[in-house]
């Protein structure tokens, strides 16, 4: 496998950054997640954009230009014959000598990995679906910014596995329900109507979940950006989460409580056979 760090294309099993990144010593850095399907890399300026928001809002420089960044990710996927799997992509303020304020002259740090996966692993697993557990919110305000600042998404999603499911929800102080540790989060109405919170009330604007947005519209479904509790959600006909990592993925079991008759519904299951006839 090869990986790219700083300029260079670099064996993945030695590909290292110095200890003194401040993505290492203060999580002072953003990255992407992109999903690659059939050789094709899902959704990349969307991504690009989010990239380049979360660098302007912490105040960061563009590592290389944006078009170079494009090659770069790429010639990743391509050197690593990935054409269904991951491109994640990382960047960091830079390496400095330990020090809260901004370095001065110190260049950000960018790495960009590519990994394989199975597309018939989520297939498989968008048969079952999944089950998720609810959390309350403990992250900061600026979870618009996609910062690798994950503790509160690794503790809650470690604790989701503990407990028999694969992803925690955070909860607000209202009762309702925010998004997942690395998804956002849906629930189907009786009537029909896709439910899920407004981006700009303290979640991440999922790329997967803007292009879910048009496979509803071509599928003829309606969706509401409300708020929805977590009574709601377990009394919902649906739920299923999306993201880069899952795409489209069912929801069949909320704090142990099964969602409908406990089966993958099949309004997700459409929006995700439509997903890849819609996404770019
Ligand atoms: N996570 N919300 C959070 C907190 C996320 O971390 C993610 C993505 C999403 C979904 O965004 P998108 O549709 O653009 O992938 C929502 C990635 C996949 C990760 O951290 O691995």
């Amino acid at each position: 496998r090869i990986a790219y760090v700083n300029g260079r294309y670099v064996a993945h099993a030695g590909a290292c950054v110095h200890v003194e990144d401040r993505g290492y010593q203060f999580a002072d850095g953003v990255y992407e997640v992109c999903e690659v399907a059939r050789g094709h890399i899902i959704d990349m300026t969307g991504h690009l954009d989010r990239l380049e928001r979360s660098l302007r809002e912490l105040s960061m420089a563009w590592p290389v230009r944006r078009a170079a960044l494009e090659i770069v990710i790429g010639e990743v996927v391509r050197r690593n014959r990935v054409t269904d799997g991951l491109v994640y992509v990382q960047v960091t303020r830079g390496v400095a000598s330990r020090d809260f304020l901004f370095p001065a002259n110190t260049r950000p740090s960018l790495v960009v990995i590519a990994k394989k996966a199975d597309p018939a692993v989520n297939a498989k697993r968008a048969e079952t679906g999944i089950k998720v557990i609810t959390v309350p919110e403990n992250r900061w305000e600026r979870v618009d910014i996609k910062t690798v600042g994950l503790l509160p998404n690794v503790l809650a999603k470690q604790r989701a596995k503990e407990a028999g499911a694969q992803e925690a929800w955070f909860v607000d102080v209202d009762g309702n329900v925010k998004e997942g540790g690395s998804s956002n989060a849906w629930i189907v109405t009786k009537d029909g109507r896709l439910v899920t919170r407004p981006a700009d009330e303290g979640i991440l604007r999922g790329i997967t979940r803007t292009t879910l947005f048009d496979v509803a519209e071509k599928l003829g479904l309606t969706v509401e950006e409300r708020h929805f509790s977590v009574a709601e959600a377990k009394a919902a006909r649906e739920a299923f989460i999306t993201s880069a990592t899952t795409v489209v993925m069912p929801v069949v079991a909320i704090d142990g409580a099964p969602v409908a008759n406990g089966h993958p519904g099949s309004v997700a299951l459409s929006l995700r056979a439509a997903f890849f006839d819609v996404a770019e």
